[in-house]
């Protein structure tokens, strides 16, 4: 019996499988995560998140001209501040790390987008994202501080603002606060579906910013649901989400799918600090190659239907691409 149909015709070479690869990555798909912290000239691994750093702003400005002259359009930009307390009032200060150093980079690379995180756990002394109430974390007070902060963000020159909070009603206070001031153009780039994941405990530590008690599962998603994701991302849109975010992403490959399938606007997907670390410890041992399987993993995000991917590993993969 002749076996008519042979995939394996179309992978014999090289040459034929670069014809038909569905998927493509470039360096132009990715964003680089920077963490900054006061003071001037510090540049510190983190211990957490290792080949990553702690960044003065002026140092900031340095990692930024490599990540542009590498070909990566954007940066996200993460704060430790001086100074914590209750109510964050940290994250709008306009003297604080994020601030100063999202002025120093647009001011030496006003090409290269600057998206900011936009969140309270590392501004208040509980760690919580949002104001409590009691041990509660209250939503709707919260949304005018979480406005402040985008606000601030946007008048030291971000591109895009990211609220990764997961408080109810956030892009529409955002939207319109920068709306009003003159912000229009600032755009909203949403952790729209956020998962209350255990993939992000060495961010934490690099961000000092895990809860003083309990944890965040009564605002970040359960990671047994789909349905609510597009219902998250549904009402992100409705508020003026420009772009949303999904996160984890390895984990969480299906969401980004069926996101990508039912909406109309880009889907970021966040390689988060905890698939970081799992690479680099299994590469530190031997145990896996590490520019393989970073490059198959993020090319799994594309394929998934990310048009955009935020990983650590960004400056290693263009190298390896
Ligand atoms: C803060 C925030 C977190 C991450 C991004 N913004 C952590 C959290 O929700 O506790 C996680 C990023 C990562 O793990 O790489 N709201
Ligand atoms: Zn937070």
């Amino acid at each position: 019996m002749a076996i008519v149909q042979r995939p394996r015709r179309l992978r014999v070479s090289g040459g034929i499988r670069s014809m038909v690869r569905e998927t493509a990555l470039a360096a132009a798909d990715l964003i680089y995560p920077v963490f900054v912290v006061p003071g001037s000239k510090v540049k510190k691994e983190i211990a957490s998140l290792p080949g990553n750093y702690h960044l003065s702003p002026d140092m900031a400005v340095d990692i930024a001209k490599a990540v542009y002259a590498a070909g990566i359009p954007a940066i996200l930009v993460f704060g430790l501040p001086e100074y914590k307390d209750e109510r964050g009032s940290s994250a709008w200060d306009m003297n604080s790390p994020v601030q100063q150093a999202v002025m120093a980079i647009k001011q030496a690379l006003p090409e290269l987008v600057v998206i900011t995180d936009v969140c309270l756990c590392q501004y208040t002394d509980h760690g919580h994202c949002g104001l409590l109430n009691g041990d509660k974390v209250d939503n709707d007070p919260t949304l005018p501080l979480l406005a402040a902060v985008a606000h601030s963000h946007a008048q030291a020159g971000a591109d895009m603002v990211a609220p990764s909070d997961m408080m109810d009603g956030r892009v529409a206070a955002i939207r319109e606060l920068l709306d009003r001031s003159d912000c229009s153009d600032v755009s909203i780039m949403s952790y729209s579906a956020k998962y209350a994941s255990g993939y992000y405990g060495p961010f934490r530590d690099a961000a000092d910013s895990s809860p003083q008690f309990g944890d965040r599962r009564a605002y970040q998603m359960d990671p047994a649901n789909s349905r609510e994701a597009l219902k998250e991302v549904a009402l992100d849109v409705a508020e003026g989400a420009d772009i949303v975010i999904v996160k984890p992403a390895l984990a969480y490959l299906d969401i980004v799918r069926q996101v990508k399938d039912k909406f109309l606007l880009p889907v970021a997907a966040y390689n988060v600090s905890g698939e970081y670390a799992m690479v680099k410890a299994a590469a530190a041992q031997g145990l896996i190659d590490e520019p393989r399987l970073v490059i198959e993993t993020l090319t799994s995000m594309k394929r998934a239907g990310a048009d955009t991917i935020i990983t650590y590993h960004a400056l290693d993969a263009v190298r390896w691409l």
